[in-house]
Parts: C-alpha cells; structure tokens; sequence
C-alpha cells in the first residue's frame, strides 16, 4: 500500500452565528489529526494564518517527496462557500495526477460548498474521492464520525 498524506490548513477562528471565535486548536486541525491517528502516514500542515507580524510568519515547509504519496486527504475550513487561497496554492503547486485525493472540511453550514469542484478544476487527472464535511461543532461532541 502507497503513503498517504493528510494536509491542512486551518484558519483557527470559528463562525457561529454571525460571531468570530479564536479557537486554540483550529477545528481543521483537530479533524485531521483524528483522520491521521486513525489511518495512519504523515501530517502536514499547508500553512500558519497567525502571520500579522513579518517575523512571526511560518512559511511552509516543501514536500520534496510528493510522487510517493498514493493518497492526499487535504482539510480546511470552508471559507465563503469554498476553500482558503492556501489549499488552492498547495494543490496548484504539486502534481496530483494518478493520486486519490479525499478532501475533508469543517464547516458551520455550508456542507462542502463548491471546494470539490474547484479540486476537480485544480487537479483534472487525480482520482477524487467523495469528502467528509465536518460541522466544526459537531467535532467536539461527536469526535467518532470521523473515525467511522
Ligand atoms: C472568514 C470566515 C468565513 C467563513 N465562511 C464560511 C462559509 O462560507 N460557510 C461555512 O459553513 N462556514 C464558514 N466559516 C466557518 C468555518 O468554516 C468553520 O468555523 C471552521 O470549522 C473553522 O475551522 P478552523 O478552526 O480549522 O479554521 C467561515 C469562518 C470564517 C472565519
């Protein structure tokens, strides 16, 4: 069986009714770090968004061994109905073709919103495999669904 990589990127601030909430562990981030536990391979994280200052700006570290992973599980958080500008750069640098990719998002509404067919856009010769959508609430109470 090939390596899988699950990548995401997390905003780390939650919708809820009309309110912005800092989270201290993104929602994302706690969505793959359950889906990494439970399959397995490696973790990576596309981008840091606590950047306001220059000195504190993460960047992100290459994948110089992308052509070894068979499967890519990329998360995020739906953000206007779609994905971050992150996610879109990360699956425009690498090549996913031949790859199964299995998004998942966490989201306070709007289900997958249009990212699944803007991977399919971004990434026309991958295998892409229906994705999870995580009400990010629903991670805290019912943490299991992403396991099952
Ligand atoms: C600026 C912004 C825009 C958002 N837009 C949407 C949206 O269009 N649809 C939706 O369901 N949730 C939306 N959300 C809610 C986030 O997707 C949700 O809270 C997510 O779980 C946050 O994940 P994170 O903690 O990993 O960043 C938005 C949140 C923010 C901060």
């Amino acid at each position: 069986m090939g390596r899988t990589l699950t990548a995401f990127f997390s905003m780390t601030r939650n919708l809820s009714y009309g309110k912005v909430k800092k989270l201290v562990i993104g929602h994302t981030e706690q969505a793959a770090d359950l889906i990494c536990d439970t399959i397995g391979g490696d973790l990576y994280r596309i981008n840091k968004t606590e950047a306001l200052l220059p000195e504190n700006i993460e960047y992100p570290k290459e994948i110089t061994d992308m052509d070894t992973y068979d499967t890519v599980y990329p998360g995020y958080p739906i953000c206007c109905h779609n994905m971050p500008a992150p996610v879109k750069e990360f699956l425009k640098k690498y090549s996913f073709a031949g790859k199964t990719i299995i998004p998942f998002c966490t989201h306070s509404g709007s289900g997958m919103g249009r990212s699944a067919d803007e991977i399919k856009l971004i990434c026309p010769d991958a295998r892409l495999s229906r994705g999870l959508a995580v009400a990010g609430a629903q991670l805290l109470s019912d943490p299991g669904r992403i396991r099952r």
